[in-house]
């Protein structure tokens, strides 16, 4: 069996993320997802959910291409993941392309194309319109 492993916030849940967790399970056949946590996301993103770390996994338990979601609170813990959760694959956007070159003494790494014109910024933004 093939594990693959993400990051994110998954904010406002969008049609990105859905071609994103799509295409990401596509490279094998178990997907775990590491959710930023509301605390990881204001201390070390700047960033403030719309939605709660609960209501963001749960959304994110309800689509059928993701089999596992874990709590992302550090920037350091992608290699600890990948050994305890047996990951032959890490998959990210390509707004990160490079930046995890790093983990590939512990499995493939691969940057997926973003979806054009949709983020969280984004819908946020309009909304203000
Ligand atoms: N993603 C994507 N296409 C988009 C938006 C996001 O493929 N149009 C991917 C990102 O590259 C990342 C994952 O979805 O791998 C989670 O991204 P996240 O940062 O949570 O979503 P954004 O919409 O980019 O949020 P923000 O605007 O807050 O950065």
């Amino acid at each position: 069996m093939k594990r693959i492993i993400t990051y994110g916030t998954f904010d406002l849940l969008h049609y990105g993320h859905i071609n994103l967790l799509r295409r990401a399970k596509q490279q094998g056949d178990y997907l775990v997802v590491a959710l930023s946590t509301d605390k990881f996301n204001k201390d070390s993103k700047d960033k403030v959910c719309y939605f709660s770390y609960e209501k963001r996994k749960a959304l994110l338990e309800a689509i059928r291409f993701v089999d596992l979601v874990i709590p992302e609170d550090n920037w350091e813990q992608k290699s600890t993941d990948i050994e305890l959760y047996h990951i032959d694959k890490f998959v990210m956007g390509d707004d990160w392309v490079g930046h995890f070159d790093f983990l590939k003494e512990h499995c493939e790494v691969v940057y997926l194309a973003r979806t054009p014109e949709i983020s969280t910024t984004k819908i946020k933004a309009d909304m203000k319109k």
